[in-house]
């Protein structure tokens, strides 16, 4: 067994060709299928040195035996580096992404980072594939439920949330795991919401939207990075040189790894940019991408690459010895057996309390007609009716790690444990795509006497997430022929939504309901964090991370949309359409509580500021409620003129803020002048002078929102004076 001290240098002087390519490849385990190809776990390719990392493989028994056959039947006895797809929690499932970044509240997305990666470590995980940031703005895309939404501040914040949630101070500490930012870039924008297909965003969508994130968790340090499917603008991003060499490595000074997405490297010759594996090898590693995940590109094509010249030695070293630099940062030389204790047990879910937080702070309550939430703990009976009622295994939603539907606490009875001195009546009324007359008319005459009816209605899991994209974002007809007979019964219907997208829900059903509540897929303490909320124990403090449209027409819809010369009124020559609204049917940012409170007072000072500077915003937030009140309060810019036409109102920030009853609780929050810079004409970031308006409240409706401007003095003039004419212009 060769010396496997911890120096990647002396390692790699000792490596053979065919080893130091199993240091570039990573093979499947067998314990999920993530991907088109999936195989045991070849103990064989690992004890040969063909494999130096592995995914989809946890436990502690498991990842033991793997790491015995590397370190102790390779030659040179280099451990494995174990991935898994850790995005929403390991054994203890937290909501979807989507779903917990209506939070906005980064110290809760790091909590649930930091355990989800204690409980992986503790299963032999060192590496997940979290946090993806990929801002999405089609709800067609299944994928949309996996990030945090269409806001590229947002994501920002999400991404440096969970890289220190995973990572912590070093990844040393064996109950941390590295996490790996994905999926590099616009994977979001793909044509149609189609997964997988063409993303043609602009340089200045590029620059704006899809980009941020990613130098976000750079800055914070982010382990590893995977590139998207997609190609941009028909580069595919796995071997996209300018994006990855370039922007990632040359502009954001990433030396950590890059991680191919499943099969991605081989996939080039699908695109059609490689005509044989060893091409594909050649363009992946090039433009720096180390790891070949379950593609046997590298595997089959690098050696010829080297023999036809299309890549060096110094290339594959380089490689390697980034991949050898992050399993010593894991500190896997010193112990490859880190995190999984002497005689460890598998992980338990040991995050219940967590997990109930986020998924109370994720629920966003859409309508609440009449104040018939929230609901008294002593009174009538409640109907709990719908497919999604009792529906333990689609709490989990897509990703959802090593979670087991045994874990999670169904609505049903969340609900009955939350109201013990309330009769609870259940009906399934309708399955999530199927249902009958008969069904329908049982739970109708279990609605019947009772005072409230909770219709749990919506998605499966496996209708959200990788390859599980829907034309048609609706509420299945069975499901919306049960609602319609709730609602003619006369019972007032309060819906609760599981989905990982919002839901195209048709107008007479957004009317006879009284109450709307998206849940999303909640996680593994779904029922009693939808009790604390329907109760009142926890008030619904969401807000919407994403448009929620009003029809499919309207898609692609978010709330940063510029102007236009001809913004939507009742004037025929104006940007609408004839047959469907131009609004959404709730704006980004959208959100209801038990309380209102007020801002006052907004002021910003100094009210002219020199550029660079800092500008602080001062309120007050009023609660005239008799009961606590906790709130988001986002913040908006709006930058009136400009070099170039900037969206009505952009996120620029947010803060989460409680008063207690009949309080007024100052806030301040201080931005740096950069608030105001954009990309000019050049892509170029650029701050300009002028005014620049912050408009704050909930939702991303202008008229809503307080305003308050500030003057920019001495940044970049928006529009230069014309140079004096040269001269009279010659005839
Ligand atoms: C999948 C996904 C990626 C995931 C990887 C490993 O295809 O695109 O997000 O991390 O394969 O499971």
């Amino acid at each position: 067994m060769g010396d496997t001290s911890a120096d990647p240098g002396r390692l790699l002087a000792q490596m053979t060709l065919p080893e130091k390519v199993g240091q570039l490849t990573m093979i499947t385990g067998e314990w999920a299928q993530t991907g088109p190809k999936a195989m045991p776990v070849s103990v064989d390719a690992i004890r040969a040195g063909a494999a130096g990392s592995i995914l989809n493989l946890w436990s502690p028994d498991a990842v033991r035996a793997a790491q015995r056959a590397a370190v102790e039947g390779s030659r040179l006895g280099i451990p494995l580096l174990v991935g898994f797809d850790v995005v929403h929690g390991h054994r203890t499932i937290f909501p979807v992404p989507l779903a917990e970044a209506a939070a906005f509240d980064p110290d809760l997305w790091q909590r649930t980072a930091a355990a989800a990666a204690s409980e992986a470590a503790a299963d032999g995980i060192g590496l997940t594939f979290a946090p993806m940031l990929d801002v999405a703005r089609d709800p067609r895309w299944g994928r949309i439920c996996e990030g945090p939404g269409e806001s590229p501040v947002l994501a920002a914040r999400w991404a440096a949330a969970k890289v220190r949630g995973f990572q912590g101070a070093a990844l040393a500490d064996p109950a941390r795991i590295a996490a790996t930012a994905k999926h590099l870039g616009a994977y979001g924008a793909v044509a149609a919401g189609r997964d997988y297909a063409s993303a043609d965003p602009s340089p200045r969508d590029l620059a704006e939207v899809h980009l941020p994130a990613f130098a976000a968790a750079v800055q914070a340090g982010v382990a590893a990075i995977m590139p998207a499917f997609n190609d941009i603008a028909g580069q595919p991003a796995t071997a996209h040189t300018d994006l990855l060499q370039g922007w990632l490595r040359g502009g954001q000074g990433f030396g950590g790894v890059v991680i191919s997405d499943y099969n991605a490297i081989a996939e080039l010759v699908v695109h059609g940019v490689a005509a044989d594996l060893a091409e594909a090898a050649a363009l992946a590693l090039r433009a720096g991408v180390d790891i070949d995940m379950m593609g046997g590109a590298y595997q089959a094509g690098l050696v010829p690459a080297l023999a036809r010249g299309l890549v060096t030695m110094d290339q594959i070293d380089a490689a390697v010895l980034r991949v050898l630099a992050l399993k010593q940062r894991l500190g896997l030389f010193a112990d490859p057996f880190r995190g999984l204790g002497a005689d460890a047990p598998p992980a338990g879910v040991r995050f219940r309390a967590l997990a109930r937080e986020a998924a109370g702070k994720a629920m966003v309550l859409l309508k609440n007609e009449g104040a018939v939430l929230p609901l008294t703990c002593s009174g009538g009976p409640i109907a709990v009716i719908g497919p999604l009622a009792d529906a333990a295994e689609e709490m989990l939603g897509a990703w959802s790690g090593a979670g087991r539907a045994e874990d999670c606490v169904t609505f049903r009875a969340g609900l009955a444990a939350g109201f013990p001195d309330r009769a609870l009546r259940y009906a399934e009324g309708a399955g999530i795509e199927s249902g009958t007359a008969a069904m329908i008319a049982a739970a109708v005459a279990t609605a019947q006497g009772a005072d409230t009816v909770l219709l749990c209605a919506g998605e499966a899991r496996a209708m959200s997430g990788e390859a599980s994209c829907r034309g048609a974002p609706v509420l299945p007809e069975p499901q919306l022929d049960l609602a319609r007979a709730l609602i003619a019964s006369g019972r007032p219907v309060v819906l609760i939504l599981c989905s990982g997208r919002p839901l195209i829900l048709p107008d007479w059903l957004v009317a006879g309901c009284a109450a709307i509540l998206a849940a999303w897929f909640p996680g593994a303490e779904a029922g009693h964090a939808l009790a604390d909320v329907l109760s009142g124990a926890r008030a619904p403090t969401g807000r919407l991370p994403v448009t929620w449209p009003a029809a499919i027409g309207q898609i692609p819809i978010h709330h940063a949309l510029r102007r236009s010369g001809r913004p939507a009124s009742a004037d025929h020559y104006t940007s609408k359409y004839l047959d469907i609204p131009v609004e959404p049917l709730f704006p980004f940012g959208h959100g209801l509580s038990y309380a209102s409170p007020q801002i006052e007072a907004l002021r910003a000072e100094p009210a002219t500021v020199d550029v660079p500077g800092q500008i602080t915003l001062r309120f007050e937030l009023v609660n005239p409620a008799s009961q606590h009140v906790e709130t988001t309060v986002l913040v908006y810019r709006q930058d009136p003129v400009a070099s170039i036409a900037r969206p009505v109102l952009e996120l620029c920030g947010f803060v989460r803020v409680q008063a207690a009853p009949g309080e007024r609780v100052p806030v301040s929050l201080t931005f740096g002048t950069d608030v105001a810079a954009f990309p000019g004409a050049d892509l170029a970031p650029r701050v300009e002078t002028g005014r620049i308006d912050f408009l704050l409240g909930t939702r991303a409706v202008e008229a809503e929102l307080a305003r308050v401007s500030v003057h920019l003095r001495g940044g970049l003039p928006h529009i230069l004076p014309q140079a004096e004419q040269a001269g009279p212009v010659q005839g």
